[in-house]
């Protein structure tokens, strides 16, 4: 791992360049209004652990970069500005904005240039917990898209947010240096078990798979466990938290012994049932808001459920007031995670969406030192005319993942309904993001009411980028 002076200077000067050397600059004059916020891309060092300093990409100075708030239908302007020698893009992950400001090249975004600017203007919708992140692809670039530090959460208010809590945290689980291996991980074992494969096929692809990403350094927003400074609480506190899986790459789990999440929210949209779990899963791009009752006085790990991601700095440590033993971890004795105990029964009165939209996920292994190609309905990137929404309509879409992996999908700017988790059935949940497990079945709904182009892809970069995507169109 390159750790040590040689990254740390290598960054610092990468920062200066654009001020100190009059580099020859595309950047056009700042406009005559002043922007509500600005985010700059730069060169980062971001120090994990005091031996510990990894250099990369992030806004304004840090990674990640800084929590914006905005209120919920009061239009903004947001300054980017570039300062690398890439083209860049701020996608705006679970906002109903149009698309050409919505940070997708595929769906007409004008990117920023390198070393140029550019002003996205939009009126930020619906409230809740969302974020914001590059949207570049990466390809083979390790250094490219989602596996820099570009990324930060982004609250759109309401206003009638109820402040029931006594502080507040947002923890942004990510992994860093990123490298490619031929090892495959064994998704299965870290979901719990294996649950019900309804789209399992009957002969299973035994060609030999390709090189996948992966990572052995992590952190909490910017800080590997036990680096930075503690969550510090009192008994009787609740504590709201904010979690995002920022990953590029993997799905995570988190837990805290001696204490339950209750869930408010998925995605940043408030849940039917809110129910009390022992672990949260989500996958790179969801969030969870949940609060957690402080009723347990000790010093206790937040963190990965996996030993290895735990130990390699996914967690941070809860401390009560005037307790100062080791900090405890518990492995959780039921490490389940169900979207469906979020929801509540099915209406049986409210009738299915007329229209079906079926999509089927597959992998073709490309062997050893290749990249692995991702399907969508046989065939990768790009679909044509073949997701078209009519403006007004209700859609059933059903994903069918025949795969080996769970996948994070996301669609943009738009809201679906869970409808049904592997033949377990609900209501209620509202998701921008969602894992569908291993050989798993996935039904959601929505409302086509979001009219433009609008990306649907997998949400671990290197899927995305070698064919796990598709254009949804409106007629
Ligand atoms: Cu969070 Cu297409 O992105
Ligand atoms: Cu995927």
């Amino acid at each position: 791992m390159k750790f040590g002076t040689a990254a740390v200077a290598q960054a610092a000067t990468a920062r200066l360049l654009p001020a100190q050397m009059q580099m020859p600059s595309n950047e056009p004059p700042p406009e005559a209004t002043k922007a509500d916020f600005t985010l700059r891309i730069a060169p980062v060092a971001v120090e994990l652990a005091p031996n510990r300093i990894i250099s990369t990409i992030g806004y304004n100075g840090t990674s990640p970069g800084p929590l914006l708030r905005m209120r919920e239908g009061k239009p903004v302007t947001v300054d980017v500005i570039n300062d690398t020698d890439m083209p860049e893009l701020v996608h705006w992950h679970g906002l109903f904005i149009p698309a050409e400001v919505d940070g997708s090249e595929e769906e007409g975004t004008p990117m920023v240039p390198a070393r140029g600017r550019k002003r996205y203007q939009f009126t930020p919708r619906p409230a809740g917990t969302r974020w914001y992140h590059t949207h570049a692809m990466a390809g083979a670039d390790l250094h490219r898209g989602t596996y820099t530090g570009q990324f930060g959460f982004l609250v759109v208010e309401s206003g009638n947010n109820p402040g029931n809590y006594d502080q507040e945290v947002f923890l942004a689980l990510r992994d860093w240096e990123p490298f490619f291996t031929s090892m495959a991980e064994n998704e299965a074992a870290e979901e719990g078990g294996i649950g019900p494969q309804p789209e399992k096929p009957a002969v299973l692809d035994t060609r030999p798979n390709g090189l996948e990403v992966t990572s052995q350094m992590f952190s909490i927003n910017d800080k590997a466990l036990g680096a930075g400074e503690p969550i510090r609480v009192r008994p009787g506190e609740r504590v709201l938290i904010h979690l995002l899986n920022a990953s590029a790459i993997e799905n995570k789990r988190i837990s805290l012994p001696g204490h339950q999440f209750h869930v408010l929210a998925l995605d940043g949209n408030p849940v039917s049932t809110q129910a009390p779990t022992e672990v949260l899963a989500l996958g790179p791009g969801e969030r969870v808001d949940a609060f957690v009752e402080m009723n347990q006085p000790g010093v206790w790990i937040l963190g990965a459920t996996d030993d290895n991601i735990r130990g390699a700095g996914l967690g941070v440590i809860v401390e009560y007031a005037n307790q100062h033993r080791e900090p405890q971890w518990v492995k959780p004795a039921k490490p389940v995670w169900d979207y469906t105990i979020f929801g509540r029964a099915p209406d049986a009165s409210r009738p299915a969406p007329a229209n079906t939209i079926d999509m089927r996920f597959e992998k073709i292994p490309s062997g050893s030192g290749q990249f692995n190609t991702w399907l969508v309905n046989g065939k990768p990137y790009p679909h044509e005319r073949e997701f078209v929404l009519q403006e007004g309509q209700r859609y059933r879409v059903i994903f069918r993942n025949r795969t080996d992996d769970a996948h994070p999908l996301h669609l943009h700017r738009h809201l679906f309904e869970l409808i049904d988790m592997n033949g377990k059935p609900t209501a209620g949940v509202m998701k921008d993001t969602v894992v569908v497990p291993v050989y798993g079945r996935v039904t959601v709904d929505l409302t086509a009411d979001q009219p433009g182009l609008s990306l649907f892809h997998c949400h671990i970069q290197q899927h995305m980028d070698y064919g796990f995507k598709a254009l949804f169109r409106y007629a």
